[in-house]
């Protein structure tokens, strides 16, 4: 007997033009469009197994190991509807001996390799993961399974991007690699509201980007609460979603095309900060930086304000989701240095929160500190106690998601989760 069973795993995005609001809850339809980046899969992925078989008595779902209910016509039950449906009309409508899989339930193990512990939003790769991983279960799409520069993506993973929607907006941009972009659409059946590519990772392999994982010790309002709350209460969101984003969306595809660092980052960090003033013009106010973060873009902006001084140019973005947690863009020779340099402010014990040396900085050995660079005003932030911000991702762009072979599998002859 056959065994129908594929993994797939996808990459995590951070949104340079944030998504916050939703014009339809039900369909994820969001009041602006969107662009992001994708981040290597090499550092931060899901990866996602699904089995279909007529044996199984119902669909289950595990995520880390841990069994969760699956809520009929919740986000998760309505994307596996989606794709059994195009299972249906694209495969076995046509192919009256194709299996019928539609019918059959499934078996979902699903595996982030960053600890939900470090604050990192995990349900863009979970459920980008989980639409691939089905997709290619079902014979829907081909996506690669190595990374491959010469890679473009079919026109489905557009058409997939749809279905990973519903279960998490942002996901629907976690199906491609490199740069991408949200289109809101504006149809009321929300099948416009789709990922599009603006470039692929190839195309600008010198931007890198350093998470920097922020101790939060709480947790603070979930996404799709505090966008729905904005939607009601805030008036800036309308002024940011009819007058900002836009022309910030063909500025920054503009700035992307081009390579334009400089405009790229200044879009970047001005959105981050209208996202943040959206949620605090939110009634009652919703606060997702903390004073660790305000510190972080002090001292990012006093490095740039010192690099524009001296060569005309900005070397460093930040950009701020729903939480405390900083995503810093920058040109690949610049990350040792701003790595360096928030040592001095934050120290870390890395022996607790090691730090992956993918790029070889620092020959094998901890970061550490280097003394501030002349001209930089040492003044703008105090230094924190340790691990403030407990630990650092050095990380690039990166490709879309991968089919995985059968060594990666998350569950078991048995199909029940390893
Ligand atoms: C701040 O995609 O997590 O990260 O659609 O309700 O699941 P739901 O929300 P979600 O929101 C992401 C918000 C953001 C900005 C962004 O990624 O664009």
């Amino acid at each position: 007997m056959s065994l129908y069973q594929t993994t797939a795993s996808a990459p995590v995005n951070i949104a340079c033009i944030k998504y916050w609001g939703k014009r339809d809850t039900t369909l994820i339809l969001p009041t602006n469009s969107s662009l992001s980046v994708t981040l290597s899969q090499d550092n931060l992925r899901s990866t996602t197994t699904s089995r279909s078989d007529s044996s199984f008595t119902k669909t289950r779902l595990w995520l880390n190991g841990v069994e969760e209910e699956i809520k009929p016509n919740g986000r998760l039950d309505r994307c596996l509807a989606e794709l059994r449906k195009m299972r249906k009309e694209n495969v076995e409508d046509k192919n009256p001996n194709a299996p019928k899989l539609n019918t059959w339930n499934l078996h979902i193990a699903s595996y982030n390799n960053f600890p939900t512990a470090a604050g990192l939003a995990s349900s863009a790769s979970g459920f980008a993961a989980l639409t691939a991983s089905v997709a290619a279960l079902y014979g829907l799409n081909s996506f690669p399974s190595s990374p491959s520069t010469s890679y473009s993506p079919p026109a489905t993973a557009s058409q997939l991007s749809l279905i990973a929607r519903q279960g998490s907006g942002s996901a629907c941009r976690s199906l491609f690699g490199g740069f991408v972009a949200w289109e809101m659409g504006n149809n009321p059946d929300g099948k416009d509201s789709l990922a599009v590519q603006v470039a692929p990772e190839s195309h600008w392999p010198s931007l890198h980007a350093l998470i920097c994982v922020v101790n939060s010790g709480k947790k603070g309002t979930s996404s799709t609460a505090g966008m729905q709350n904005t939607v009601l209460t805030s008036s800036l969101l309308q002024h940011r979603i009819k007058d900002v984003v836009p022309s910030r969306m063909s500025a920054i595809t503009q700035a992307i095309l081009s390579k334009d660092f400089d405009s790229f980052a200044k879009i970047t960090m001005q959105d981050s900060n209208q996202f943040h003033a959206v949620a605090l013009d939110t009634f009652p106010p919703i606060f997702y930086m903390n004073d660790v973060s305000r510190a972080i873009i002090a001292i990012i902006t006093e490095l740039n304000r010192v690099s524009v001084e001296e060569t005309g140019h900005l070397v460093a973005a930040y950009t701020f989701d729903a939480g405390p947690n900083a995503v810093i863009y920058t040109e690949a020779e610049h990350i040792k240095t701003i790595i360096q340099l928030l040592l001095n402010y934050f120290p870390i014990d890395f022996a607790a929160a090691p730090f992956h040396d993918s790029f070889a900085l620092f020959e094998g050995g901890h970061p550490k500190a280097a003394p501030i660079p002349k001209g930089f005003n040492e003044n703008v932030s105090r230094v924190w106690e340790k691990d403030s911000v407990k630990g650092l991702i050095h990380t690039k762009i990166g490709d879309g998601p991968r089919v995985l072979g059968e060594e990666e599998s998350l569950l078991n002859k048995e199909g029940m989760p390893k």
